[in-house]
């Protein structure tokens, strides 16, 4: 199936869907999801220094029959590299188990407070040697996206949250889509909390999908990206298949009002006493 883009503010595309692949680290596991998504139709996938998987998925973009160029592959720098100002060393390593001389997006990962603004700078540096296609952020609020903007003139390109119809942040992707900034949701199926909503299923009866296609459609009807993560065949092809139907207004406005600031993604320990 065909896959839409999002143009970033860096004037480059980005899939409007991808692979997250957070907790994918049994033996082999990151490579044949990154294989099935790529046969599936796939680009881009996320992953983060964190995850502990990058050698695979640097595995898997190898084996998956696709040349580099034609992928998209996000990362993300961790808490602790900024603590300690080793904003390029962890790039570099990052590259390296990723067996590529480039990533199409780099991502903080969280605002760590107190570094995330050199951070940023090391990150322009990634992005006009053209190591890095494009940089954003993670986990930014509006008051972290201001404050970026008054120390920089790089906005950044994606700002990836936590989004779905049990967590409408709707005045973060406002923000964010007035300023140029694309909106990535992950945890977009709220890690299975929404799949058996009464209302959901009503909905993906008459639209003859899964909830999860109903969860992951309002999102990207919103214009927001989604990087649903799966390691199952079946479901890694069955949550692509959201771009041959659209929810009519009245639908997209039902699901409107599913929001219960529900967050399914734990903050880091780190970060316990920052509020978000
Ligand atoms: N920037 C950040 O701070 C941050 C935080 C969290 C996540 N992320 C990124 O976002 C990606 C997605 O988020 P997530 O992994 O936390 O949660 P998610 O994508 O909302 O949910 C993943 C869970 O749902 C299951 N699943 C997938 N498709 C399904 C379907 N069609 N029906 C039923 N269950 C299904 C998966 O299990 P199976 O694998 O067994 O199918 C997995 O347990 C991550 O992998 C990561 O790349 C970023």
């Amino acid at each position: 199936m065909e896959i839409a883009n999002i143009c970033l503010n860096t004037h480059r595309e980005m899939p409007l869907l991808g692979l997250g692949v957070y907790k994918a680290t049994g033996e082999n596991e990151v490579e044949q999801a990154i294989c099935h998504a790529v046969n599936a139709g796939y680009r881009l996938i996320d992953t983060a220094s964190a995850y502990a998987n990058e050698d695979g998925v640097g595995r898997g973009i190898r084996q998956c029959n696709v040349p580099r160029k034609d992928l998209f592959v996000t990362t993300k720098i961790w808490n602790n590299a900024q603590r300690l100002g080793d904003v390029e060393g962890a790039f570099n390593r990052s590259l390296d188990r990723l067996m590529t001389d480039y990533v199409d997006l780099y991502l903080i990962h969280w605002p760590v407070p107190g570094c995330y603004l050199q951070t940023w700078k090391k990150l322009e540096e990634f992005y006009h040697n053209g190591q890095a296609k494009s940089i954003g952020v993670s986990n930014f609020q509006i008051r972290h996206l201001k404050e970026l903007e008054s120390v920089s003139d790089i906005i950044p390109a994606v700002n990836q949250i936590e989004f779905h119809p049990y967590w409408y942040q709707k005045e973060l992707v406002e923000y964010c889509q007035s300023h140029g900034i694309v909106v990535q949701a992950y945890a977009p199926l709220a890690r299975g909390a929404y799949l058996d909503d009464d209302v959901i299923c009503v909905l993906a009866t008459k639209y003859c999908k899964t909830p999860a296609q109903i969860g992951l459609r309002w999102i990207v009807q919103k214009g927001v990206a989604v990087i649903p993560k799966s390691t199952q065949e079946k479901r890694i092809i069955s949550n692509a298949q959201l771009f041959d139907f659209e929810l009519e207004p009245e639908d997209m406005a039902i699901l409107d009002t599913l929001n219960k600031n529900y967050r399914s993604a734990s903050i880091p320990e780190d970060l316990r006493d920052v509020s978000f």
